[in-house]
């Protein structure tokens, strides 16, 4: 970023004032560009589930967030309208989370269907976080975050499970039966 350069030729003053500024324009044009992304409507996802999680990944790609590979295997068309909702609602969630909290450069999606299940797997090289203190956080909170992912994906016969740690990425798996038969939940 410009205002980087600029601060590392400027006195130490003038540099402190000059990356905070930087930090602040990063965090606005990454909120700015999240808005418009989340106020898009579901319709974008009208290609299916590989078309919409490539156009998930491009957005990052375009704006130079963050790499995402994406990777899908398994028969896609058997998986529930409603479920597909949720799964892209979730990778929309773990990818801002990744980009956003964990300041990654690099993040991969895999979506496995499989054995009558369907795998969401979202790992970020970020700075990683303490899962239970996220989830305790995450519950408190109104919208949708890693609490609600989970709680909607046992409602679907799934679960969910994170690895991470400070300092080590984090891997954020959740699973949803193919299927659209809810078992209660939010
Ligand atoms: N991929 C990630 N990298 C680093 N920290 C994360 C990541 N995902 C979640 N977190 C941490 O977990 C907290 C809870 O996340 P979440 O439930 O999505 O709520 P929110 O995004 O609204 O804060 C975040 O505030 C952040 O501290
Ligand atoms: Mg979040």
């Amino acid at each position: 970023m410009r205002l980087e350069r600029l601060a590392e030729n400027a006195g130490w003053r003038q540099a402190r004032e000059l990356r905070r500024l930087a930090r602040e324009a990063g965090d606005l044009t990454r909120t700015t560009r999240s808005l418009i992304f989340e106020a898009a409507p579901k319709a974008v996802w009208h290609g299916g589930i590989q078309a919409g999680l490539k156009r998930l990944a491009s957005h990052y790609a375009n704006a130079s967030l963050m790499d995402v590979r994406v990777e899908v295997s398994g028969d896609v068309s058997r998986v529930a309208g409603k479920v597909t909702d949720h799964l892209f609602d979730a990778a929309a969630e773990l990818l801002w989370n990744a980009c956003n909290h964990g300041h990654a450069t690099r993040c991969s999606v895999l979506v496995e269907v499989k054995m009558g299940r369907v795998r969401l797997r979202v790992s970020d090289n970020g700075s990683g976080f303490v899962p239970e203190e996220a989830l305790e956080r995450s519950r408190q909170q109104t919208g949708l975050g890693l609490y609600w992912i989970m709680m909607i994906a046992r409602s679907f016969g799934g679960d969910m499970q994170i690895g991470s740690a400070p300092k080590r990425g984090s891997v954020v798996d959740v699973v949803f039966a193919e299927s659209a038969s809810r078992r209660g939940g939010p």
